[in-house]
């Protein structure tokens, strides 16, 4: 399977880290952001990777990542995203490469303890569809959250005011080639984002959207708080190998 990093946007929460300089290449602990996502799909045995960025900071991520040689990776390619445009608009420059096959994205600034290769290797054998990665949390209110019904996800909410569970969607999503079709249909939402927590939706709509729940550790890394959240959590991986 292939997989694509999203790293455009803005990264406005992080101002003024991030006035010179992409989210994406800020520190966590010992190694830029970015690095981990990467790890997460390596370790799950995706080799074809496309890294989705933007802003004036994107020739950076190349002279970082180069040919993707070093992490292990046959094929490293990149895409750039003009504006802040949204998760799923991001997602959509990926159509190309993805050449009909099923994907795994992962948001830039998603950083996980586990590795992610079992479920990989279910949605691999899952027919149609998608798969998300949910995490019980404190704070739901900050995520995409997810209203159960026996034992099935009905619907999504983002960024939920009061929030149906304490599952948050993570951001890690697995799809088919129907991904890019429904992201053509999507209109922006209130922010004037293209989300993708409406493409989930719609999966879950057609009965095609299953669920994992993540094993370990998760936190985004997105805010001053999450950011520090990220670097301790890394850190003290690290202290106790
Ligand atoms: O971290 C998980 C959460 O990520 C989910 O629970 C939410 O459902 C999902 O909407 C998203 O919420 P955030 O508010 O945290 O998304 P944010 O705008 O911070 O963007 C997360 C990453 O997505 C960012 O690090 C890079 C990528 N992105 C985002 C935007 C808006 C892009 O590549 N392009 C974009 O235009």
């Amino acid at each position: 399977m292939k997989g694509v990093i999203l790293a455009g946007g803005l990264g406005t929460r992080l101002y003024p880290l991030t006035k010179v300089t992409n989210k994406h290449l800020l520190p966590v602990y010992d190694r830029p952001m970015i690095f981990y996502p990467l790890d997460t799909l390596v370790k799950a045995g995706i080799k074809d990777i496309m890294v989705v960025t933007g802003g004036t900071s994107s020739g950076d991520f190349l002279r970082l990542l180069e040919n993707g040689r070093d992490f292990g990776l046959e094929h490293l390619t990149y895409a750039y995203q003009e504006g802040e445009k949204g998760i799923a608009h991001a997602l959509s420059l990926a159509e190309h490469f993805a050449a009909n096959e099923k994907i795994v994205v992962i948001l830039g600034d998603n950083i996980i303890e586990k590795d992610i290769s079992e479920e990989v290797r279910i949605f691999e054998k899952q027919e149609k569809g998608a798969r998300i990665l949910l995490k019980k949390v404190d704070t739901p209110e900050r995520f995409g959250v997810a209203e159960m019904k026996e034992g099935r996800i009905v619907r999504i909410i983002e960024k939920p005011v009061i929030p149906p569970s304490r599952f948050a969607v993570t951001g890690i999503y697995m799809y088919d080639s129907q991904v890019f079709d429904f992201i053509r249909a999507l209109k922006p939402s209130s922010r004037g984002e293209l989300e993708i927590t409406d493409v989930n939706n719609r999966y879950i709509e057609r009965g095609e959207m299953t669920y994992g729940i993540l094993d370990g550790w998760w936190t985004d890394a997105g805010t001053f708080d999450s950011l520090l959240r990220a670097n301790i959590l890394v850190a003290k991986q690290r202290a106790s190998k």
